[in-house]
């Protein structure tokens, strides 16, 4: 990867240090031309006449065969949402329920796993049941700990792939086979997913993925996708039917025909072509980087990030230790100070991350456009900050 020809890209790096693409990421200038090229293309030409709609539709295609590539699934296999957890909430809220029937997830989950999951146990009688992971766990115990909340009445495992809080990561395809072995689904909330790590839906065995554009693929907010197991694409229902949800209707005699097995059936009516090409657009700069080579390099970056953090008196790092579940999240305490004064003073000095709950600290995202040496300004205004 050639640093510097991607720095020039992103325009972000020439005015400060952003080490928060965990929560958005910064785009690259030809995502942001491309999106106004549309945006153009529609004020010049109108969004709506019989040159702008197959230009739109061929778009939509783009997108789904870029995630498609990028998820490794095909591309009839791809829903495309507005957000990470408007995917979440199509499966969970999509799948018919039982009281009695179980979701498994985990203390350390973001509001969008928990919040849906809850409010299923309370109209459908749905029992959650939420494994204790710490930061600090390896696989093993994770897998342990998730399966000690499993039973025959297990329906969906229900985790972040990456805890947004710690960096930990999951072990997606044992978590698959653990649900498959009870007859459930994997539905993994893959927000700190895409566009960090090398993706393999297929390989992995999982049933439902659902990713974000904005995150650390780097395009525009308002996009996103979800993969959906083809089998199980009848077995969602649309629980906000547009258009694309039915292939045919009487209104006469009420008869429906079901868009049953078409990912198109959970598209609301009119979405943004414009911000749909620049995740296609998003996407396409990253696969030509390689995805292999984003996570390798991400996760270089953390392992010097964590050195330098262990050299300052009183910081405690709260997120794992290297390894199998370490990811480009590096969290961490300072004593003394709140995670958000310390944020606020990073962000004094032209670094941008954020602070974090559970557990309490500073969330630094160490993407592949970052450097060694931004990171050694970073730590060393930590230093200054701990004295
Ligand atoms: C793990 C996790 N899930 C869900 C979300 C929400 O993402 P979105 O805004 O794409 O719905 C986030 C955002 O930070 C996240 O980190």
């Amino acid at each position: 990867m050639d640093i510097s020809a991607v720095r020039a890209a992103i325009p972000v790096t020439k005015n400060l240090i952003y080490m928060n693409t965990g929560w958005s990421g910064p785009s690259p200038t030809r995502v942001t031309r491309r999106i106004t090229d549309q945006l153009t293309y529609e004020v010049e030409r109108g969004p709506a006449t019989l040159d702008a709609l197959p230009r739109s539709r061929a778009v939509h295609e783009e997108l789904a065969k870029a995630v498609g590539g990028l998820l490794n699934a095909p591309e009839d296999t791809i829903a495309l949402t507005q957000s990470t957890t408007h995917g979440l909430l199509i499966v969970v809220n999509g799948l018919d329920w039982s009281p009695g029937d179980e979701i498994v997830t985990c203390s350390l989950e973001h509001p969008s796993v928990m919040l849906p999951s809850l409010l299923l146990q309370r109209s459908h009688g749905v029992r959650v049941r939420v494994a204790e992971i710490s930061p600090n766990d390896d696989k093993a115990t994770i897998l342990a700990k998730m399966e000690a909340e499993m039973s025959e009445r297990t329906r969906l495992v229900f985790v972040s792939h990456i805890q947004f809080s710690c960096g930990l990561r999951f072990p997606a395809q044992e978590l698959a086979e653990m649900a498959h072995r009870r007859g459930g689904y994997l539905l993994l909330d893959a927000a700190q997913c895409a566009g960090q790590i090398a993706i393999d839906v297929r390989g992995w065995d999982v049933d439902f993925y659902s990713i974000p554009g904005h995150k650390w693929l780097m395009g525009p907010d308002g996009t996103g996708a979800l993969y959906i197991r083809k089998e199980l694409l009848p077995a969602v229902t649309p629980r906000y039917p547009a258009h694309g949800a039915v292939e045919e209707y009487d209104v006469k005699t009420g008869a429906l025909k079901l868009n049953e097995s078409n990912p198109r059936k959970f598209r609301m009516s009119t979405t943004s072509t414009a911000l749909e090409a620049g995740m296609a657009e998003a996407i396409a700069f990253q696969r030509e980087i390689g995805p292999d080579v984003i996570e390798a390099r991400g996760l270089a970056l953390a392992a010097t990030l964590r050195d330098g953090l262990y050299s300052i008196p009183g910081v405690a790092i709260t997120s794992p230790d290297g390894g199998e579940t370490s990811t480009a999240l590096v969290t961490f305490a300072l004593a003394g100070r709140e995670p958000r004064e310390v944020v606020e003073l990073l962000w004094a000095r032209g670094i941008a991350a954020r602070q974090v709950a559970t557990p309490p600290a500073v969330r630094l995202c160490t993407a592949f456009f970052n450097t060694e040496e931004e990171i050694a300004q970073v730590c060393a205004v930590l230093g200054e900050i701990a004295r």
